[in-house]
């Protein structure tokens, strides 16, 4: 019989979580199940999805971000599609493709100081390239990096994670150095012993939402020249108008040494990943034409991935998507500081553009603070997995929290979200929140969730 992927959809149609458990990582149908997440979507079109029932969810999540320009894009996919049946001569490997010549041209143009690109499949091996590009250009072998830092799961992108609870189990790693995220001494400390090749840095952490302070960024640039040493920043997550401007470092007046891109690029469809390099770089890592392939990956510039891109850069300009991330962005943090002067849980809600974390505390009521030393014994940040439960369940709205054990949700909706969309996200957190710190509140629902999932299951 012919291969027919249509028919082979319909005929296994709902068995996703059951071959998922038998067959791939077993923990995740586990742990979507117990918080009632355990759905199946059948369609998504923008900034929303379908499920098998025809409910209507808001997406404010964006797949990791991949999803900036909206789900399902015409444009996009229209491109992929012509892309495909003109039937390319892709991936060649000895030939130089038009597609990755007009992506990397279109990133430059994007990208003032920027003068070279290096393609490769995800965010986490733009870094490993940056990592290794620093080195090979500096000579020296040490990259600091940030507490909370992440840069993705690859054995060099996890020598400079973080986050101990990613490591674990996993050494022995590069001999890379932690830093406090925005301690300019710590990275003055590590300079002077002379072996730095870079400082290696998300300008707003995708594990917390932390911006970097005031002036770090160009403090920590004028130390990096002095001491010969890379700026590489990593807008993997922060890139390409999700803040509001093209890069988040933007905002912070730097023009880094090296910038790695990826989710995104995608359009939502294709991975793909990108480093960019300031003159310079390149020349070191390939130096001469012994030195051609010293970095490579084969999939790295394909027809499909480079249109992709091609795409979600045009569509980013045609629908003014970054300027809309900016005004989406203001509506929904002015709205969340509204909610925050009500809900004594709220500490904090920071942000840039469509990248906004919303930070909980223990509340000053005395019932309040039970409830919340309670929750923290149970397992740090558990509040935070507490509101994020109801909102998808009961709202249909998607969120997460920003990082293991960590008191904060976060929002990284596509680009193209309306102010209704904003007004819909918070109707239902200022629902959900309404009596956060009491017992009865939050607590007592996300405990019904988890003892019905129990049932369910059984
Ligand atoms: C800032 C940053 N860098 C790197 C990565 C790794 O990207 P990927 O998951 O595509 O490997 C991520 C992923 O979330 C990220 O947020």
């Amino acid at each position: 019989m012919p291969f027919d992927i249509a028919g082979l959809l319909a005929a296994r149609a709902g068995e996703g979580y059951a071959l998922q458990g038998k067959y791939v990582n077993a923990q995740v149908p586990r742990m979507l199940h117990a918080i009632g997440f355990d759905k199946v979507f059948e369609r998504a079109e923008g900034a929303y999805y379908w499920d098998a029932d025809g409910n209507r969810y808001l997406d404010m999540l964006a797949g990791f971000g991949v999803h900036a320009v909206g789900r399902n894009h015409p444009v996009v996919r229209q491109a992929l599609h012509t892309v495909l049946d003109a039937g390319l001569a892709d991936m060649l490997q000895f030939d130089a493709p038009l597609l990755m010549g007009l992506l990397a041209e279109q990133l430059v143009a994007r990208s003032p100081g920027m003068e070279r690109v290096y393609f490769c499949n995800s965010g986490g091996e733009a870094v490993e390239a940056a990592l290794k590009f620093a080195r090979c250009a500096t000579g020296r072998p040490r990259v600091l990096y940030c507490d909370h830092a992440y840069h993705g799961l690859t054995a060099g992108a996890l020598s400079v994670n973080g986050a101990d609870e990613f490591r674990k189990g996993f050494g022995p790693l590069l001999p890379d150095t932690r830093i406090r995220f925005g301690n300019i001494d710590d990275l003055e400390r590590e300079l002077r012993k002379g072996d730095v090749a870079a400082l290696l840095v998300e300008p707003i952490q995708g594990k917390g939402v932390n911006i970097a302070p005031d002036g770090f960024l160009r403090d920590a640039q004028t130390l990096l020249r002095a001491h010969d040493a890379l700026l590489i920043v990593d807008e993997v997550q922060s890139g390409l108008g999700r803040t509001g401007r093209f890069y988040a470092h933007d905002y912070d007046g730097v023009q880094p040494d090296i910038v790695t891109v990826a989710k995104a690029l995608s359009g939502g469809f294709v991975p793909v990943g990108a480093t960019l390099m300031r003159p310079g770089v390149f020349e070191k890592v390939y130096s001469g034409l012994d030195r051609v392939f010293v970095h490579a990956s084969t999939f790295m510039g394909n027809a499909l991935a480079m249109t992709a891109g091609l795409a979600t850069l045009s569509v980013l300009d045609d629908e003014q998507l970054i300027a809309n991330a900016h005004a989406r962005g203001d509506e929904l943090m002015n709205g969340l500081r509204a909610i925050a002067k009500t809900q004594p849980t709220i500490v904090d809600v920071r942000g840039r553009g469509l990248m906004i974390g919303i930070e909980f505390g223990k509340p000053p009521s005395l019932s309040g603070k039970a409830m919340w030393s309670t929750l923290n014994a149970a397992r740090p940040g558990l509040f935070a997995q507490m509101v994020v439960v109801p909102l998808f369940t009961r709202h249909r709205i998607l969120t997460q929290v920003a990082g293991d054990y960590m008191p904060v949700i976060k929002l990284i909706p596509p680009l193209c979200l309306t102010s209704d969309d904003v007004r819909e996200f918070l109707g239902a957190f200022a629902e959900v929140m309404a009596g956060a710190e009491k017992p009865s509140g939050l607590a007592l629902g996300f405990g019904r969730t988890l003892v019905k999932q129990a049932l369910d299951r059984r």
